[in-house]
């Protein structure tokens, strides 16, 4: 049987790591992109990768069809990749950084659906890897809330104009990866008590690892196609 195959952006680490991993283990065929290489992931037949810099929009549509010149369907396609802004309140914000989440985390994934659609690409599912930072709007989140709860309406907006596509925005809860590295050297954290919460979990080694996690998404996505088209949910609501 043809192996199946998944389109995972931010593969160099983290979550897009682990889930590129995963996927490789099940024997699927992984096209991933990233800046960096997924260190420890070469040789292995299975991966394709190309890289590319999600903020230069320009490249995406080149990059991705170099990626995927012998590709005619795309099993499932995981938006992940995503940057952080720093964790400060909205008033000490540039305008420039919240841009750059927004670019990175909304954008692109726009870039990367039509040019995927351009190219007549059979997508019958596309997961955008959200947070719940999306809903809640916690002191501190600024780009970074905006941006992943523009992705969630991306996702519903999307959902209404590509009917043979399901599309679900997920929240995949904790996580231990360099994001959360950056969130544990955040100084000022009485002003945002979730900063405190989180960086109590990593000291503690209270958070999931990103393989544990990729593991249960791998199982969780199937499920999603329960679920209206264009949701947003939570995977700690579907355990
Ligand atoms: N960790 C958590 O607790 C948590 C919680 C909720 C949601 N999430 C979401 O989970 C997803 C994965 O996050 P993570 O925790 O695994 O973060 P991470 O370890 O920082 O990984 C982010 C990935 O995105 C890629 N990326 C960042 N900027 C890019 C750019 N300009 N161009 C191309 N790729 C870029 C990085 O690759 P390069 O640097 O090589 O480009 C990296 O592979 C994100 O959508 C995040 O919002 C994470």
């Amino acid at each position: 049987m043809d192996p199946q195959r998944v389109l995972i952006t931010g593969v160099s680490s983290g979550l897009g790591y682990a889930l590129a991993t995963t996927y490789l283990n099940m024997g699927w065929k992984v096209y991933g992109t990233s800046r960096r290489y997924p260190d420890g992931l070469q040789g292995n037949p299975n991966l394709y990768f190309n890289a590319l810099d999600l903020e230069d929009l320009r490249y995406i549509p080149n990059a991705l069809a170099s990626l995927l010149s012998h590709v005619s369907k795309l099993d499932l396609v995981i938006l992940n990749a995503a940057v952080i802004c720093p964790i400060a309140d909205m008033k000490d914000t540039r305008v420039e950084e919240l841009q750059h989440a927004m670019k990175v985390n909304v954008w692109a994934n726009k870039v990367i659906l039509d040019t995927l659609f351009q190219r007549e690409i059979e997508v019958p599912q596309v997961v955008g890897i959200s947070s719940g930072a999306s809903i809640t709007g916690l002191r501190g989140w600024n780009g970074y809330a905006l941006s992943k709860s523009s992705l969630n309406m991306l996702m519903q907006l999307y959902s209404q104009e590509a009917p043979h596509t399901h599309f679900t925005a997920l929240a995949p809860g904790i996580v231990d990866t360099p994001l959360q590295d950056y969130i544990s050297s955040v100084p000022d954290t009485e002003k945002f008590p979730t900063i405190t919460r989180l960086q109590r979990m990593k000291a503690n080694a209270e958070m999931p690892s990103a393989d544990g996690v990729a593991q249960k998404l791998a199982h969780i996505f199937p499920r999603l196609l329960n679920l209206p088209s264009g949701s947003y949910t939570d995977v700690r609501k579907m355990a």
